[in-house]
């Protein structure tokens, strides 16, 4: 099997439907017949409660964590297959502090690259270590935004965090906008 493609959905700003497109391409690339591994990086939880995936403490937090083998917080439900969120991702930045700690999500995802063939993450409103993972993890990077004044405003900033982790921890990815 071909190795997987990983793919961050990305902004800023609050709903802009970042986690209406992740669950939209995990069911659509289902659909096609595609093994797809949804991850939910957003302490919210909404990917995770809408894919009926039960709250554990085998999540995103403990895998950033590294408390927690990959393979193990995988949770298969009916609506496809999951790395379910935790509300204690809300203090990722202050727990996940050590030199290297960009590149945690990638390393954990290295194991899973030829069992899946779409990996697509879906990141919290923030920046911070939890979206610098997920771009660091990324060979795609989707953008969901508004097609409003304010949105376009925070585009500015966010093509420069973007330009900065590409800089610094990964220079493959490739970047599309949705509006
Ligand atoms: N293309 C769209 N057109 C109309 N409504 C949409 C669209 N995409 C999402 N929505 C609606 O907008 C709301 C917010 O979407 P969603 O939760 O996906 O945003 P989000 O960016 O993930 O938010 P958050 O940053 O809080 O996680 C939801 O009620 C969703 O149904
Ligand atoms: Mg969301």
């Amino acid at each position: 099997m071909s190795k997987s493609k990983v793919i961050a959905i990305l902004n800023k700003k609050g709903g802009v439907g970042k986690t209406t497109t992740a669950l939209a391409m995990t069911d659509i690339l289902q659909e096609q017949g595609k093994k797809v591994l949804l991850i939910d990086l957003d302490s919210q939880c909404n990917a995770t409660s809408t894919m009926q995936a039960t709250t554990t403490n085998k999540n995103t937090f403990s895998l950033l964590l590294k408390t927690v083998d990959v393979a193990e917080t995988i949770q298969h439900t009916p609506n496809g297959d999951i790395i379910p969120a935790s509300e204690q991702l809300s203090k990722a930045d202050l727990t996940i502090t050590e030199v290297g700690k960009e590149y945690r999500l990638k390393e954990a995802l290295e194991s899973l690259k030829d069992t899946y063939d779409y990996i697509i993450i879906d990141t919290p409103p923030s920046f911070g270590i939890l979206i610098v993972n997920a771009l660091t993890a990324a060979e795609e990077v989707i953008i969901t935004a508004k097609a409003e004044i304010y949105s376009a405003d925070g585009l500015i900033n966010l093509y420069k965090y973007i330009e900065l982790t590409k800089k610094y921890c990964n220079q493959r990815s490739e970047l599309t906008v949705f509006c």
